[in-house]
C-alpha cells in the first residue's frame, strides 16, 4: 500500500525549523456550554434528505418517521429524531400555536413518548413569526390579539408574519408555543429562515428576525423540558451583533446553504461538501482571529447540515473516501452529528462512520476542542489558515497539552465552490510539521513527542483504520487521493 512508502515518516529527526513564525502562537478555540445548557452537539437523524430526494417513496408521516428513528443507535448517542418542514398544519390552534398536520401525524405525543421510551428525543421544525391567518386569536393567558403583535412593515412569507418584538404579548406567545411543545414531548427546535442570512427561497423574508432567537430562548428557559435551539440557514456571520445574539440564545448555527441535491436520486455531490468545509473554515477562523472572541467559549456549535455518510455511493452520491471525508470533517468541527442517510440501508462503512466507538471518543474531544486549519508544506504560506486543496487541521491540544486531533486532507480539484481554486490531480502527499501545527517541543502547546493513533485512514491511500503508528517528534504526513482525509488522535509522550 502507498502509505508504506514512507515507513519512517514519523521518525525523521526534527530539522531546523525556519517556517515556524506563523505557528508559534497557537490560539485554541473551544466551545464550552451552549446557551440552553448543552455541552456537546446533538447526534441523530433528520428527515429532510429523504423528503427532498427525487424518485423516492419516502413520505413524511408518523409511521415512516418512527420506523427510521427506531433504527437510530442510541447506545452511540444518536438519539435525536428531527422532523423537517411539512409536519405542521397551515393553521394554528386556538392560541395561534403550530400544531401537527394530523393527516400525517395523527398523534405527535405518542411518537414523542415512543422515542422517549428508547432514550431518544423528538425534534420539530418551525419558522420565526406566527401564521398570518391566526391574527384574530388571543395569546394564551392574555387579552392580546396575536395580529396586534405583528410587524406589518415586514413582508409576510410562507403564510407567516414576523413580530414587533418590543410589544407586550410577544414573549407570552413564544412561552405558550414552547410550553405546548414541551407538553407534547418536544426536545429540539430547528428554527429555519432566520435572518440576516437565510436566502430568499422564492419569497422575500423579513430583513432581521434575530430577536426570535431571544424570544425562543427565554421561552425555553421557562419551559418544563430542556430543549435545544438550532438556527438555520446560511446565517450571516459578518454581523457581529447578530452572531453574539445567536451565541447567547441558541445552541446550533447553520453555516451554509443546503448540502443535498434536491430532486435527484442521490443525496448529494462532493461540490457542496467542499463548499460546506470552506464555510466551516471561515467560521472557525473568525472565532480564532477576532480579538473579541479569543479566549472565550464559542458556545454555539456549527450546523454543517445533515451528514450523509450512512449509505453506499449509489444512494449517497459520494465515493467511500468522500464519505470518510464528510465524517472526519463533521466530527473534527464539533458540528451537529445529524445524519440524513436512510437508516434502513446503512452499509458496513456507514455503521462505522456513524457508530464506531473510537471515532465517537474523538467526537467527544472535538465537541470541546474544534479543529482549525493550518496549511501544510507545499501551499502558498505553510502554517497559515487559508483555503487550500491540501489542508491540515488541528483540534486542541486540551488542558495540559495531553491530547490533540490532527486531520490531513486532499480535497481534490476545486469543483467550483471549494474556495481554494486549485486543480492538483491524483494522490498527493500532505505533510505538516509539529511546529506549524503549534505542538512541537518548546512551543507553548508543545510536547517532546506525540504518539499517533490513526483512527480513520480515509478508505484509500491513507492506510487502514484503527492503528498505532508510533511516536513523532517532527512531522505528520500521509498520501491522500482526491477527496480523501485521514484522522489521527495524538497523545503527548515524554
Ligand atoms: C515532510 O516535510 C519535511 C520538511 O520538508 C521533510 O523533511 C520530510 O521528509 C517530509 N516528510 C515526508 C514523508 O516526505
Ligand atoms: C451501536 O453503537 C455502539 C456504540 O458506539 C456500537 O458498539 C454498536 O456496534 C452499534 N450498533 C450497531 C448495530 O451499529
Ligand atoms: C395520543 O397519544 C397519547 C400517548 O400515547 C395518548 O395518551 C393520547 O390519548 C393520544 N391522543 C389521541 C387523540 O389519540
Ligand atoms: C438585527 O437585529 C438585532 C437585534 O435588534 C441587532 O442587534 C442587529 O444589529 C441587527 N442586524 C442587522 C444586520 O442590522
Amino acid at each position: 500500500m502507498r502509505n508504506n512508502r514512507y515507513p519512517s515518516l514519523l521518525t525523521v529527526p526534527l530539522i531546523a525549523a525556519t517556517a515556524t513564525t506563523a505557528a508559534s502562537q497557537l490560539f485554541i478555540p473551544f466551545y464550552g456550554t451552549s446557551a440552553n445548557g448543552f455541552n456537546a452537539p446533538p447526534r441523530g437523524w433528520n428527515s429532510f434528505g429523504m423528503q427532498a430526494r427525487g424518485g423516492t417513496t419516502f413520505t413524511l408521516n408518523q409511521a415512516n418517521i418512527q420506523s427510521q428513528c427506531d433504527l437510530l443507535n442510541a447506545t452511540a448517542g444518536y438519539t435525536l429524531c428531527s422532523l423537517d418542514s411539512g409536519w405542521s398544519g397551515n393553521g394554528g390552534d386556538q392560541f395561534g400555536r403550530l400544531v401537527p398536520d394530523t393527516s400525517l401525524f395523527p398523534n405527535l405525543t405518542a411518537l414523542a413518548n415512543h422515542l422517549h421510551s428508547q432514550g431518544k428525543l423528538l425534534g420539530i421544525y418551525a419558522l420565526p413569526g406566527a401564521l398570518s391567518g391566526d391574527a384574530g386569536v388571543t395569546v394564551e393567558g392574555t387579552n392580546i390579539k396575536l395580529g396586534s403583535l405583528f410587524d406589518t412593515s415586514q413582508p409576510s412569507y410562507n403564510l407567516r408574519q414576523t413580530f414587533d418584538f418590543s410589544k407586550n404579548g410577544v414573549q407570552q406567545w413564544h412561552n405558550s408555543v414552547v410550553n405546548n411543545w414541551a407538553a407534547m414531548g418536544v426536545d429540539y427546535i430547528k428554527l429555519d429562515f432566520m435572518t440576516p442570512g437565510s436566502p430568499d427561497a422564492g419569497e422575500t423574508l423579513p430583513a432581521n428576525n434575530s430577536l426570535a432567537a431571544v424570544a425562543y430562548h427565554k421561552a425555553i428557559q421557562q419551559a418544563s423540558r430542556p430543549m435545544r435551539l438550532d438556527l438555520s440557514w446560511k446565517l450571516d456571520r459578518n454581523s457581529a451583533a447578530d452572531f453574539f445574539l445567536w451565541r447567547g440564545n441558541a445552541d446550533g448555527l447553520r453555516l451554509d446553504q443546503d448540502i443535498n441535491n434536491a430532486g435527484q436520486s442521490t443525496f448529494l455531490g462532493f461540490s457542496t461538501v467542499q463548499r460546506t468545509i470552506e464555510q466551516y473554515r471561515s467560521f472557525i477562523n473568525q472565532q480564532e482571529e477576532d480579538p473579541a472572541r479569543q479566549g472565550t467559549p464559542i458556545m454555539i456549535r456549527p450546523d454543517m447540515d445533515n451528514m450523509y455518510t450512512g449509505n453506499a455511493q449509489s444512494l449517497t452520491g459520494l465515493s467511500n473516501v468522500q464519505r470518510y471525508t464528510v465524517a472526519i470533517h463533521w466530527v473534527g468541527a464539533g458540528a451537529n452529528l445529524i445524519t440524513g442517510s436512510d437508516l434502513s440501508q446503512l452499509d458496513t462503512l456507514g455503521r462505522e462512520l456513524l457508530y464506531d466507538p473510537e471515532f465517537l471518543s474523538v467526537a467527544d474531544f472535538t465537541a470541546q476542542y474544534p479543529m482549525q486549519p493550518k496549511n501544510p508544506f507545499g501551499t502558498s504560506n505553510p502554517g497559515s489558515q487559508a483555503s487550500e486543496q491540501l489542508q491540515a487541521w488541528i483540534a486542541g491540544p486540551n488542558a495540559g497539552n495531553k491530547n490533540a486531533v490532527v486531520v490531513l486532507a486532499n480535497y481534490g480539484p476545486d469543483l467550483g465552490q471549494g474556495g481554494f481554486n486549485k486543480n492538483l490531480q491524483g494522490v498527493q502527499l500532505v505533510n505538516i510539521s509539529l511546529s506549524l501545527l503549534g505542538i512541537a517541543q518548546g512551543q507553548p502547546n508543545g510536547a517532546p513527542g506525540w504518539s499517533v493513533r490513526r483512527v480513520l485512514g480515509g478508505g484509500g491511500s491513507g492506510g487502514p483504520d484503527h492503528g498505532d503508528l508510533g511516536t513523532t517528534r517532527s512531522f505528520l504526513a500521509s498520501n491522500l487521493g482526491p477527496g480523501e482525509s485521514v484522522l489521527y488522535y495524538l497523545t503527548a509522550t515524554d
